[in-house]
C-alpha cells in the first residue's frame, strides 16, 4: 500500500479571517487539481469557519493548530475537538512553538485521543532541540516524546496519523538566520520514527502512518527532503503564507507522487 503525500501549510498566528479568504484565493488560483497530494492548510481558529464556507475540497483540507482534549467546559479561551469536527479534516498537536509554552507530552496524549475521537487526524510534531541534538539524544528525545504522546492511540488508528518530524533549532530559520537540517540529518530521525511505529504499532501501521518533515521547509529545499526514504510529505510554516512558494511546493509533490 503506498501512503498519498501530504503538504499541510502551518500558518501559526497569521492572517485575519479577511487576509485568509484573499490568500485562499491566491491558492486556488495558482493550484491545480492534483492528485497523489493531500494539501491541508492549518489556519487559526478564527479563519476556520469562513475558510470552510470557501474552500474547494477538491483541492485543500482544512486543518486546527491546536485543540484542548476536554468536550467542552470551564476551559477559557480553548476550543474542543468537538466545535472542530466537520470543520477541519486535520489538526497540528504538539508543535514546539506550544511545547515551549508548557505543553507535556502527557497533555498531547489527551488531545490525540480527542483528535481522533472526533475523526480529526493529528499531526504530531516531535523533535529536539539544539542543545538536545549536540548532547547526542536526538533519537532518544524523539522516540520518548512519540512513546507518551501516542500511548492511547490503536494500531488500528495509526493509519489516520501523520508524525512531523521538526528538529527545534530548524523551525523558522527560512531567512537564511542559523542552521536549517540536511537530508542526511532528517533520514536517520525518520527512519527511527518508522521503526518505533512498527515495533510498537506493526507492520501495517508502520506501513500506513506517513512521517513528514518541518522545519524551514521551501521551494529550494523541498525536493531533497521529499526525496529521503520514508518520508510522505512537509509541514512548512514561513513558506506556506507566500502562496506562490507554498504552490510550488504542491507542485514538486505532486511530480514526485
Ligand atoms: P518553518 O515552520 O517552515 O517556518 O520553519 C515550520 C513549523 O514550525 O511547523
Amino acid at each position: 500500500m503506498s501512503r498519498s503525500k501530504l503538504i499541510a501549510g502551518n500558518w501559526k498566528m497569521n492572517f485575519t479571517p479577511h487576509e485568509a479568504s484573499l490568500h485562499l484565493h491566491h491558492l486556488s488560483e495558482h493550484i491545480d487539481e492534483h492528485s497523489g497530494v493531500d494539501v491541508v492548510l492549518c489556519a487559526p481558529f478564527v479563519d476556520l469557519y469562513s475558510l470552510s464556507k470557501e474552500i474547494d475540497g477538491n483541492k485543500f483540507k482544512l486543518g486546527a493548530q491546536n485543540l484542548h482534549p476536554a468536550e467542552a467546559g470551564p476551559y477559557t479561551g480553548e476550543v474542543s475537538a468537538a466545535m472542530l469536527r466537520g470543520l477541519v479534516q486535520y489538526v497540528i498537536l504538539g508543535h514546539s512553538e506550544r511545547r515551549a509554552m508548557g505543553e507535556t507530552d502527557e497533555f498531547i496524549a489527551q488531545k490525540m485521543a480527542a483528535a481522533l475521537r472526533h475523526n480529526i487526524k493529528p499531526i504530531l510534531c516531535v523533535g529536539e532541540t539544539l542543545t538536545e541534538r549536540e548532547h547526542g539524544a536526538t533519537k532518544q528525545v524523539v522516540l520518548d516524546q512519540l512513546n507518551v504522546c501516542l500511548a492511547d492511540v490503536t494500531a488500528e488508528e495509526m493509519d489516520q496519523v501523520a508524525i512531523a518530524y521538526e528538529p527545534v533549532w530548524a523551525i523558522s530559520k527560512g531567512d537564511g538566520r542559523g542552521h536549517t537540517a540536511t537530508p542526511d540529518q532528517v533520514q536517520p530521525i525518520v527512519r527511527a520514527i518508522r521503526d518505533h511505529v512498527k515495533e510498537t504499532f506493526g507492520a501495517a501501521a508502520a506501513q500506513s502512518t506517513r512521517v513528514l518533515y518541518g522545519g524551514s521547509s521551501n521551494p529550494d529545499n523541498c525536493k531533497a527532503f521529499l526525496q529521503i526514504d520514508g518520508v510522505d510529505g512537509l509541514l512548512p510554516g514561513g513558506a506556506s503564507l507566500k502562496y506562490l512558494e507554498f504552490a510550488q511546493m504542491v507542485k514538486i509533490a505532486t511530480e514526485l507522487a
